[in-house]
């Protein structure tokens, strides 16, 4: 991939696309953020974007989308049955994913819905590199379970190991021999493993899963929604790779998959999500599945237009130019964090930048939610939305308990091509600030919890009055700024 060297030794990422449309945004004043927080229970997903002034809650629907994606969005094809566009879009999946067979699904958990609803019943086990949200919800919800198979490289927050969404293969087998094939009807590789930090997985561990799969005769199912970064850093990290194509590091990916799942939303930077496969078989399980929970074959719950800047968002995943503009950018931000001495999860992943809430505020008992508490610091002092990922973004076990997170993350997304490195530096700024006053952050608890996914819609209040202690903070140090 091509490097560009600034004269003066300067090491930042430059942008290789300019912006033609713009979007206004409002950086409100302090007491309107932390009304904004009271009216939205303290949780960063209940915000509007009328407070929001960077919006780093996600990638998931808010990558850029380019100037030929939304061309081919006028040109979409009305039909409720034999859509062109649904032809265009099926030959992209077969072109950059190299499957035949694809059914369309509106988004990325409908895709883990249709497939725990063909595979899993009760008593499945779904061995996995590491669970996302929604997947564990519906593999529970058709009353299987999961295991968690990462290597102990993968929960060190702070390391150096360039892959650490890997799976332990040792791990693999034994707990194929515990549990026996018969009730494991699928091994879950999750590429660019999002809830430990958006970190990848080598080609080679991959291999070693196809060859247990293999060997247990056990469908291997990749989780390609972040696919195009995992590729970009299989090609930056692992030696056999470094002169390989994204296109062909993402085929050699998915070549060793039986089934390939994504949230559109993020792998296309558009909308919509899909299942696809070379095994007509396995798509014959599914098949009768989209039409029941999603819409006819050709369509799938995705309106036309969005099938249309899909089909143009997927081959765009092969320009590393698009692909490693939000890895360079997060590696940015993170390495100015770490000068602050801000605890970030390292190596830099992909997705977002990831602060290690639980060292930030190791004051805070892991049961007043430390990461969802900085989610609700920073953005009082900034107006930058970031996201909890750690205990609030679990849920109870089967019996009520709390599960504590292994980490306690905020996630700091840079969906693609959206921001600029003056944006980027200011969230470095009053990251770096917010670090220094961090005592001052208090814990938060519970006054509604909703019984699934509880983080998306829950509501908490803090535990004393640390938001006024932090605002008065502020108010010393930046006078009258925003
Ligand atoms: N798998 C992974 C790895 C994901 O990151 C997501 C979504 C999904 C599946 C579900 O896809 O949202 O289209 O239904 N991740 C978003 C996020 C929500 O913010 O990280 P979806």
């Amino acid at each position: 991939m091509d490097e560009i060297k600034f004269y003066y030794g300067e090491n930042i990422p430059l942008e290789l696309h300019k912006v033609r449309v713009v979007q206004k945004l409002h950086l409100v004043p302090i007491e309107r953020r932390l009304a904004a927080l009271e009216e939205g229970g303290y949780n960063t997903f209940r915000l509007s974007t009328n407070d929001v002034f960077l919006d780093m809650l996600t990638d998931s629907g808010t990558n850029a989308m380019s100037d030929n994606q939304l061309a081919a969005m006028m040109q979409a094809d009305d039909a409720y049955a034999g859509s062109q566009s649904f032809a265009r879009l099926q030959k992209a999946v077969e072109d950059v994913l190299g499957k035949k067979y694809y059914l369309p699904v509106h988004q990325g958990r409908a895709a883990e819905n249709i497939l725990s609803n063909a595979y899993i019943k009760k008593g499945s086990l779904i061995p996995m590199n590491y669970h996302f949200t929604t997947t564990m919800a519906h593999i529970t919800q058709y009353g299987g379970k999961i295991a968690e198979l990462l290597y102990d490289e993968g929960y060190v927050i702070e390391s150096t190991h360039p892959f650490k969404g890997n799976m332990n293969i040792d791990k693999l087998e034994e707990i194929i021999k515990i549990h026996g094939a018969k009730n494991i009807p699928f091994i879950r590789m999750e590429a660019s493993t999002n809830l430990i930090g958006g970190q990848p997985f080598s080609i080679q561990n991959l291999r070693d899963v196809r060859t247990v799969a293999d060997k247990y005769k056990i469908r291997l199912v990749l989780d390609a929604s972040l696919l195009g970064e995992n590729a970009y850093l299989v090609h930056l990290r692992e030696e056999e790779f470094k002169e390989t194509s994204l296109g062909d590091i993402i085929k050699i990916m998915t070549d060793l998959s039986d089934i390939v799942y994504f949230s559109a939303r993020k792998l296309s930077s558009s909308r919509g999500g899909g299942i696809c496969t070379n095994d007509l078989d396995i798509y014959r399980e599914m098949e009768a599945l989209v039409p029941l929970f999603e819409g006819y074959l050709t369509y799938g719950g995705i309106s036309v237009r969005e099938i249309e800047s899909m089909a143009v968002g997927l081959y765009e995943t092969l320009d590393e130019t698009m692909i490693r503009q939000s890895p360079d950018f997060i590696a940015y931000l993170v390495d100015s964090l770490l000068n602050h001495n801000v605890p970030m999860v390292t190596p830099a992943g992909v997705l977002g930048a990831h602060v290690n809430a639980m060292k930030v505020c190791e004051h805070i008992p892991q049961n007043q939610y430390p990461a969802g508490a900085l989610a609700a610091a920073l953005f009082l002092i900034s107006g930058v939305r970031g996201m909890e990922r750690g205990t609030v973004s679990n849920q109870r076990d089967e019996y009520g308990n709390e599960t504590l997170a292994d980490m306690e993350l905020v996630r700091l997304a840079v969906p693609r091509r959206v921001f600029t490195l003056s944006q980027i530096k200011y969230v470095a700024d009053r990251m770096a600030w917010l670090y220094e006053n961090r005592k001052l952050i208090g814990g938060l608890r519970f006054v509604y919890e909703p019984p699934v996914l509880r983080f998306f819609m829950g509501g908490l209040e803090p535990v004393s009055d640390w938001p006024q202690k932090l605002i008065a903070k502020f108010k010393e140090d930046f006078g009258e700024s925003l």
